[in-house]
């Protein structure tokens, strides 16, 4: 409240006027709201989320601050949770992880009201996500989907394909970066992707795994599946890689230092989400106009392929004392004319259907349409079957996964005991 005050009477002294109402301040208490919006900053994010906020508050006279959130989801999920879980809460509007739903719904608004007219334009899917126990809990945002991004120009140099599999990855990583070191670039490596243990280290596994036929760790069911002899294959080939195709620093690299090492021209291949798509396009990017983007591959025949489905929601706090402004600013920011300009200006897939046929966003980022089916077969982790569980059980598969690409367990070991650790978690419940 004081920090409210005090920046409201911040801008009632600089004494702004309101159209239409010469001398009416634009902050007069009884028109205008000071909110706090928290958003992601994951490279172009944070300004991408002010632009669209600042056309709002052009538009409206109200005021939001808005606060950068940490990169990683786990710790912006542990940040959130904290917040969220006081009685009450200096930020209004949060961008939640696809999975939180469920887990942030106690101090989150219902936002039906408010959004009735705009739930059918969003994915159905999107909108049955954030619903929890009938309570709109958060609308769409922008949706997510892993995808292989590839060097066109290197696999047109040395003959090679868009790999369909893991294994023809591994050895076109290994030959074009063999070739190339020899050819002058002492630093190229076949492949970068995101294995810090943290959240989108989860993610990541879960291709490997379920794209062997391995499974998603546990099943529909909540019956624990991850011990059987395709997952282990996929560990043991990914932990292959460490140090060979892709360098150590893996272990300890999110979305953004795989994105930067591909972006400057040190990586044949990268795992990542669609935000890299503008960036290594960007007009400072080495690699611009030399870049593909595919499925991810394959483990085995017949096995599905696909990427992890992630995405963000705009979600306001229960507590806020703005709740008309607040869902206001959220039915703003996921509606179609902001998601429109976000797809074509930082490539976030947006969560409305209709901007799949616009022609405008499809000549920003073409691999919408040719990629269509990646955003319709997704992998989902296991959030929905584990419920209030969902973060230690990925805190689990996280940590296990990566002491086996340290090397610190073979993969046979890791399996079993990731096993033993989603066995314990249950007995408390699911
Ligand atoms: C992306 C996804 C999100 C996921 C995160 C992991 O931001 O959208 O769902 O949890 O990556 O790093």
């Amino acid at each position: 409240m004081t920090r409210r005050l005090a920046l409201l009477a911040t801008v009632l002294a600089a004494g702004v006027s309101l159209p239409g109402f010469p001398g009416l301040p634009i902050s007069s208490p009884a028109l205008a709201a000071t909110l706090t919006i928290s958003c992601g900053a994951v490279a172009m994010e944070y300004r991408v989320c002010r632009e669209g906020v600042q056309a709002w508050e052009r538009e409206t006279g109200h005021n939001v601050t808005v606060i950068p959130a940490p990169n990683s989801s786990t710790e912006r999920l542990a940040l959130y949770q904290q917040i969220l879980s006081g009685g009450t809460s200096d930020i209004d509007v949060f961008q939640i992880d696809v999975y939180w739903p469920g887990l942030l719904a106690g101090g989150l608004m219902d936002l039906s009201p408010y959004a009735q007219d705009a739930v059918a334009e969003h994915f159905p899917a999107s909108i049955a996500n954030n619903t929890v126990e009938g309570r709109l809990v958060a609308m769409p945002w922008f949706g997510d989907a892993g995808l292989l991004y590839y060097r066109k120009d290197l696999l047109e140099k040395y003959g090679k394909s868009v790999p369909t599999t893991w294994q023809e990855l591994t050895s076109t990583a290994e030959a074009v970066q063999r070739s190339e070191r020899l050819d002058g670039q002492p630093h190229l490596w076949g492949f970068v992707f995101q294995a810090r243990a943290y959240e989108g280290l989860t993610c990541v596994a879960l291709e490997w795994v379920a794209s062997f036929g391995g499974g998603m760790f546990i099943a529909s069911d909540g019956e624990i599946s991850i011990d059987n002899p395709a997952a282990e294959q996929a560990l043991a080939l990914a932990a292959s890689w460490i140090g060979h195709i892709a360098p150590v620093g893996v272990l300890n690299y999110t979305e953004e230092e795989s994105r930067r090492v591909f972006q400057s021209g040190n990586a044949v291949f990268m795992r990542n989400w669609p935000y890299a798509w503008a960036l290594v396009n960007g007009e400072d990017s080495t690699v611009r106009d030399k870049v593909g983007v595919a499925h991810l591959p394959r483990g085995a025949d017949g096995a599905p392929a696909g990427g992890t489905l992630g995405g963000w929601q705009l979600a306001v706090a229960r507590n806020t004392i703005y709740p008309r402004e607040a869902a206001d600013l959220v039915l703003y920011l996921t509606g179609r004319a902001e998601q429109k300009r976000r797809a074509i200006r930082a490539s976030f897939n947006p969560t409305i259907p209709a901007l799949y046929r616009d022609p405008d966003v499809l000549a920003a980022v073409p691999f919408l349409e040719k990629l269509r089916d990646t955003f319709d077969m997704t992998f989902a982790r296991p959030s929905g079957v584990t419920g209030t569980r969902y973060p230690q059980v990925s805190q689990a598969i996280f940590t296990r996964i990566h002491a086996a690409l340290s090397g610190h367990s073979t993969s046979r070991e890791t399996i079993a005991t990731l096993a033993r650790d989603l066995k314990a978690l249950r007995r408390d419940g699911w």
